[in-house]
C-alpha cells in the first residue's frame, strides 16, 4: 500500500486510514445504527492485514465505545500501528447529551479517558474534534502541546478548522494535520484550507471520502428509505431530497469510469479523493471486513489524467444543479 508522509512534520502513512465512526454503534447522537463488536474488530484486523497503518477514532464516537473496540482491536499489535483520536466533544457521566468543551482540564481530562479506552500510553495524533468554542481553541491547543512534551502525544493535530483558526493555533505550536470533509461532493477545503496547509507544511487526511457511504454505489433511494431509524445518515442533507437523486445521478454516471477499470464506485470516490497531491490519505470508514476489502486496493489507484477530467465534468454538471 502507497505512503506519504503527513506534511512536513509528521510520520509516514498508509494513503487509507481506517475510519471508526460508525463502529461506535447504537444509543448516541451520531449513531449509524446498531453494530456488531465482532464485526468491528474483524474489520480493524482486516485493515492492518491489509497494509492500513492507521486507526483514526474519536473520544465521541460511541460515546467512547469506538475507542473501547479499537483498544480491543489492538492489543498486542499497538507497537506497529498509528492511533489517531480527537478530543473536544465531551460528555458528563450518566449523560448522552455532547458538549463542545476545550478548557485545559477539559482536554487533559479527554486525553487521560481516550489513554485508558485505547489500551495505550500515548497517542500517535491527538486531534481538536471541533473547533468549539471558538475562544478557547488557544486554551485547548496549549494543553495539546503540553502532553506532545510529555511524550503522551507524539503528534497533534486539528479537524474543521478554518484558515484563521489554523493560524491562531500554529503560532502556539506547530499544527502537524488537519482532519476535513474532503469527497466528490464537499470540495470546500480545496479553496483556501489546501494551499494554507501546503505553504505550512501541515498534512491533509480528508474525512468521509464515500460522503458516508453515498458514494460507494450502494445506495439507491430504497435502500436510504431502509436506514436503521437510528442511523444519523437519514437526517443528512445529501440523503434528503432534492440533493438525494442528485446525488444518485451522479453516482450512476461515475460508475462506467470505475466499471471498465475493473474497480468499485466505492474505489472511484477514494482514488479520485487521492490524486489530489495537498491529500496526504483519505480516512475511510468500514464495518465489516468485506468493505474493507474492497476499498483498500483504492490506495494503489492512480487515475489518469483524462480519468480525472472526466470526472471533473461530471462533478461540475452536479454542481451546477445546486
Ligand atoms: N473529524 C470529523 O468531524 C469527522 C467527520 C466524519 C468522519 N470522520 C472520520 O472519517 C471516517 C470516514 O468517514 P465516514 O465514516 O463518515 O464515511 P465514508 O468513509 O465516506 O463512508 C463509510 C461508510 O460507507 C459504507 N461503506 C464502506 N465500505 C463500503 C463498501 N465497500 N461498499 C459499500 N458501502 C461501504 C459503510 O457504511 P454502511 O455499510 O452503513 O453504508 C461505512 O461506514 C469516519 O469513520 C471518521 O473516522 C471524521
Amino acid at each position: 500500500m502507497r505512503k506519504r508522509r503527513l506534511g512536513s512534520r509528521g510520520p509516514e502513512l498508509s494513503v487509507i486510514g481506517l475510519g471508526t465512526w460508525a463502529i461506535g454503534g447504537a444509543g448516541w447522537q451520531y449513531s449509524w445504527g446498531p453494530q456488531d463488536d465482532k464485526d468491528s474488530i474483524a474489520a480493524i484486523h482486516r485493515a492492518l492485514d491489509l497494509g492500513i497503518t492507521w486507526i483514526d477514532t474519536a473520544a465521541v464516537y460511541g460515546l467512547g465505545h469506538s475507542e473501547e473496540v479499537v483498544g480491543r482491536a489492538i492489543a498486542g499489535r499497538r507497537s506497529k500501528i498509528l492511533v489517531a483520536t480527537k478530543c473536544s466533544r465531551a460528555w458528563d457521566p450518566g449523560s448522552t447529551a455532547i458538549v463542545d468543551r476545550l478548557s485545559a482540564h477539559s482536554v487533559r481530562k479527554e486525553l487521560e479517558d481516550s489513554l485508558r479506552r485505547l489500551g495505550t500510553d500515548y497517542i500517535d495524533l491527538y486531534q481538536i474534534h471541533w473547533p468549539r468554542p471558538e475562544a478557547a481553541i488557544e486554551e485547548g491547543w496549549g494543553e495539546i502541546a503540553r502532553a506532545v512534551t510529555e511524550g503522551k502525544v507524539r503528534f497533534a493535530g486539528v479537524s474543521n478548522f478554518s484558515v484563521d483558526n489554523l493560524r491562531r493555533i500554529h503560532a502556539i505550536h506547530p499544527v502537524t494535520s488537519l482532519q476535513p470533509p474532503f469527497n466528490m461532493l464537499r470540495r470546500d477545503a480545496e479553496k483556501d484550507l489546501f494551499p494554507f496547509c501546503a505553504q505550512n507544511g501541515i498534512g491533509i487526511v480528508g474525512y468521509s471520502p464515500m460522503q458516508m457511504g453515498l458514494l460507494s454505489g450502494a445506495f439507491s433511494r430504497d435502500r436510504v428509505a431502509r436506514l436503521d431509524a437510528e442511523d444519523n445518515r437519514r437526517r443528512n442533507p445529501y440523503f434528503t431530497e432534492p440533493a438525494l437523486s442528485r446525488n444518485l445521478a451522479l453516482v450512476d454516471k461515475l460508475k462506467p469510469i470505475a466499471r471498465r477499470n475493473g474497480r468499485s464506485m466505492a474505489e472511484l470516490a477514494i482514488a479520485w479523493v487521492l490524486s489530489k497531491p495537498e491529500v496526504t490519505a483519505a480516512i475511510v470508514g468500514g464495518r465489516r471486513p468485506d468493505q474493507v476489502s474492497e476499498t483498500a486496493p483504492a490506495a494503489d489507484w492512480v487515475l489518469s489524467a483524462s480519468e480525472v477530467a472526466e470526472i471533473e465534468a461530471l462533478l461540475a454538471a452536479r454542481e451546477a444543479m445546486g
